[in-house]
C-alpha cells in the first residue's frame, strides 16, 4: 500500500457527497413521515451505545456513503428476537439471497424464520446497481473453460430462470419496484479488437442463449461503441422496493422476520442450533446462512473466492436521451451502466434531480481488492471522466457509493451444503456482480435441496466443488492473501496516533502489535486491535467509507471496530484508549 496516496487529513467532501449524505437528515427534519421511517435507525444507533459484551451489529448504513436506493422509501424494520424459537428453516441474512429463499420455502409450506443483525437489505443488496442479467461477468468463454459446455449451458439456464422467477414473484405479489425488461449490451473498450465479442458470441450460443446477437453499435446517440452483443430480455429493478415486497409476502405467509439479531454460532445436528449474540437459541431442521460471506465457513470457501470493492456514481441525464438498457464493457475491471427514474418522493427528487426532465444514469466500476487501495477519489474521478466522455451528463455527481463483491475463482456462486459441516447447513455466497440472479438461484436451489427435490444446477453451484481448470486463479488469489500477512512486520501508516487528524484513521504500530486508530471529529481517539478476528490479517483504513477493511478475505468493520460484514463474526478487539462499551476488551499481542 502506498502511504503517499492516503489522506490523513479531514475526510474530503465533494459537493455530491454533501448532497447525498445530508439528504436523509434534512428530509427527516422537514418530513414527519420520514422521521417515523428513521426511528428504527435512530433506535439502532442508540443500541450501539448500550454496554454489551462483544456486540456485533451489521448495517451498511454505518459506512459513509449512501446508494440511490437507500435514499427513498425504507423497509419497515421488524423487532429483534427476544426468546428462544423454533422453525423448519432458519435463514440468516435478509438480503436478496435470504429473502428469496425464505419466500420460496414458505411457498412449499415450510415454517421459516429470517434473522438479520441489521435491517432488511442492509448488506450489499442496498449497494447493488441491480442489473438483472444472464450475461455473465466472467464471460461464457471462461465459464465453458472452467465448467465445460454443459456447465455453461446450466449457468445460462439458471440465470435466465432467475430473471423469470423475479418477474413471476413481482407479478404474483404485485410488488411495485420499477421492474423492467430491457436489453443488455456488451461492448469492447475503444481501440480493442472485437474478436473477443465474436468468441463470446459463439460461447453464448453454445450455452443455449440463441437470441443473443452481434450488432454494429449500442443504441446510444453520443457514443459509438463499435460492434457489441445484444442480450435480450434482461431486467432491472429497485432492489430495496423488491425486498420490501418480499418481506410483506413472507409475513403474509406466516414467516417471521427478526432484525438486529446477530447470530454468533451455527451448530449442525437434528435439529440445528443457532446461538444469538444475546444468548438466545433458535432450533431448526435446516439452516441457510445467506450472509453474503459465510461466517460459519472459516476457511474452505474463503480460499476459493476473493473480495473486491467496486465504485458507483449517479448523474442526471436528460430524460429519453440515453436508451434505457443495461451496458457493460469488457475492460478489466469492467464498467457497468444503467438508468433509473428519479426517486418519486418529492424531497429526494429535489436533491437528486428533476424527475420531469431528468433520469439517473448509474455508472460503476474501478474495482480493486478490498483493503488493498485507499484512493477512492481518484477512482470516482476516473469513472466520471469515463461517463462524461460517453453520455450526456448534466452538471455534477448526484450520488456516489461503494460496495463489496465476492468473486469466486471459477466465476459462479457457491450455493448448497456447507462443506465440512452437517448435511442440514446450507450457504449462498460468491455472487460476483451477479447477486440479483445468484441470490434468486440460491432461493430456488436451496429450496429444492431442503424439500428433497433434485435440481439440475446443484453440482454446478456445489460449494464443495473443485475446479481444477481454475487453479491458476486459485493460486493467484491465495498468493495475494499470503502476501498480506507481510503487514505484521512493516511499520504503521503513521509514526504515532498523534499524527491522525480528526475524522480519519490509520494503522499504528505499538510494540509488537498493530492498532487501528480512529480520531473522531471531536479529537477523541478510538483504538482497536488492527488484527482481523477471522484469520489474523491486518486491517486497512478506507477513508471513503470510514471503515477498516481486511485485505485477506474482505471482513469489514466500522471506524470504531464494529463488524460490518464477514467472514469475521466479531468486532475488532479494543486494545487501548478510552473504552467503547460495545467492543469487548482484550489485550492483544503478537
Ligand atoms: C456496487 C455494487 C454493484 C453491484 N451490482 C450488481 C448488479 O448490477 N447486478 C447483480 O446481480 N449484482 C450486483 N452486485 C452484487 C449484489 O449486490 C450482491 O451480490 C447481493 O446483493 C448479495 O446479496 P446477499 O443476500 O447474498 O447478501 P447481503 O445483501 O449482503 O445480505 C446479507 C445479510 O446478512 C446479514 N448478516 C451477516 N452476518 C450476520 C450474522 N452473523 N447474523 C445475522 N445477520 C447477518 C447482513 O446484515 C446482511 O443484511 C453489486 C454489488 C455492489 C456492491
Ligand atoms: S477476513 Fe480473513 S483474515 Fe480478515
Amino acid at each position: 500500500m502506498n502511504q503517499t496516496t492516503r489522506s490523513y487529513g479531514l475526510k474530503q467532501s465533494t459537493n455530491s457527497e454533501l448532497s447525498c449524505n445530508s439528504l436523509v437528515f434534512w428530509e427527516t427534519l422537514v418530513n414527519p413521515t420520514r422521521l417515523v421511517r428513521a426511528l428504527p435507525q435512530i433506535r439502532f444507533q442508540k443500541q450501539l451505545s448500550v454496554p454489551s459484551k462483544a456486540r456485533a451489529i451489521m448495517n451498511s448504513k454505518l459506512e459513509q456513503t449512501i446508494s440511490v436506493w437507500m435514499q427513498g422509501e425504507g423497509i419497515p424494520v421488524y423487532g429483534a428476537l427476544t426468546q428462544d424459537i423454533n422453525a423448519d428453516v432458519c435463514v440468516v441474512g435478509a438480503g436478496i439471497a435470504g429473502m428469496t429463499s425464505a419466500y420460496l420455502l414458505l411457498k412449499e409450506g415450510r415454517t421459516v424464520i429470517v434473522v438479520d443483525d441489521g435491517p432488511i437489505g442492509g448488506g450489499q443488496t442496498e449497494r447493488t446497481t441491480a442489473h438483472i442479467t444472464n450475461a455473465l461477468d466472467d464471460r461464457y468463454m471462461e465459464i465453458e473453460r472452467w465448467h465445460g459446455q454443459e456447465g455453461a449451458r446450466l449457468a445460462a439456464e439458471s440465470h435466465t430462470a432467475a430473471i423469470d422467477r423475479i418477474e413471476e414473484i413481482i407479478n404474483s405479489e404485485k410488488i411495485d419496484c420499477d421492474f423492467e425488461r430491457l436489453d443488455g449490451y456488451l461492448f469492447t473498450p475503444i481501440g480493442e479488437s472485437p474478436n473477443l465479442l465474436e468468441q463470446e458470441l459463439q460461447a453464448v450460443r453454445r450455452a443455449g442463449l440463441s437470441q443473443v446477437e452481434s450488432i454494429l453499435s449500442c443504441p446510444l446517440q453520443n457514443f459509438d461503441t463499435g460492434p457489441c452483443l445484444r442480450f435480450p430480455r434482461q431486467a432491472q429493478f429497485h432492489p430495496r422496493k423488491y425486498l420490501a415486497g418480499l418481506a410483506k409476502a413472507i409475513l403474509h405467509m406466516g414467516g417471521r422476520i427478526f432484525t438486529q439479531t446477530h447470530i454468533a454460532k451455527v451448530e449442525s445436528g437434528t435439529p440445528a442450533r443457532l446461538r444469538t449474540e444475546m444468548g438466545l437459541t433458535i432450533t431448526a431442521e435446516a439452516v441457510i446462512v445467506a450472509t453474503n460471506s459465510p461466517f460459519n465457513d472459516f476457511v474452505t470457501i474463503h480460499t476459493k473466492q476473493a473480495p473486491y470493492l467496486t465504485y458507483v456514481l449517479a448523474f442526471g441525464v436528460p430524460r429519453g436521451q440515453v436508451t434505457k438498457a443495461l451496458y457493460w464493457d469488457t475492460e478489466n475491471p469492467y464498467h457497468y451502466v444503467r438508468l433509473q427514474p428519479m426517486p418519486n418522493d418529492v424531497p429526494a427528487s429535489a436533491m437528486l434531480g428533476n424527475p420531469l426532465t431528468e433520469e439517473l444514469l448509474i455508472v460503476g466500476g474501478e474495482d480493486h481488492k478490498t483493503g488493498q487501495a485507499d484512493d477512492a477519489e481518484a477512482r470516482y474521478d476516473r469513472l466520471e471522466t469515463w461517463a462524461r466522455a460517453r453520455f450526456p451528463v448534466n452538471e455534477g455527481r448526484r450520488c456516489h457509493w461503494s460496495g463489496q463483491v465476492l468473486e469466486t475463482i471459477d466465476g459462479l456462486a457457491f450455493i448448497g451444503r456447507n462443506p465440512l459441516d452437517g448435511p442440514n447447513i446450507f450457504i449462498a455466497t460468491g455472487d460476483s456482480g451477479q447477486g440479483m440472479t445468484h441470490g434468486t438461484i440460491s432461493g430456488i436451489l436451496l429450496t429444492d435441496l431442503i424439500v428433497g427435490r433434485s435440481n439440475p444446477w446443484s453440482q454446478l453451484y456445489d460449494p464443495a466443488r473443485k475446479t481444477l481448470s481454475a487453479s491458476d486463479r486459485f493460486l493467484k488469489e491465495n498468493l495475494n492473501v499470503a502476501a498480506q500477512y507481510g503487514s505484521w512486520v512493516t511499520g504503521g501508516d503513521v509514526e504515532s496516533s498523534e499524527a491522525i487528524a480528526p475524522g480519519t484513521g490509520a494503522v499504528v504500530r505499538q510494540g509488537l502489535t498493530k492498532v487501528a486508530a480512529y480520531r473522531d471529529e471531536h479529537g477523541q481517539l478510538h483504538e482497536c486491535s488492527a488484527v482481523c478476528p477471522h484469520l489474523g490479517c491486518i486491517v486497512q483504513w478506507n477513508h471513503n467509507e470510514s471503515t477498516w477493511d481486511c485485505p485477506c478475505h474482505g471482513s469489514r468493520f466500522d471506524k470504531k471496530g464494529h463488524l460490518l460484514c464477514g467472514p469475521a463474526n466479531t468486532n475488532l478487539v479494543q486494545s487501548t484508549g478510552l473504552p467503547d462499551a460495545s467492543v469487548e476488551f482484550k489485550a492483544v499481542s503478537v
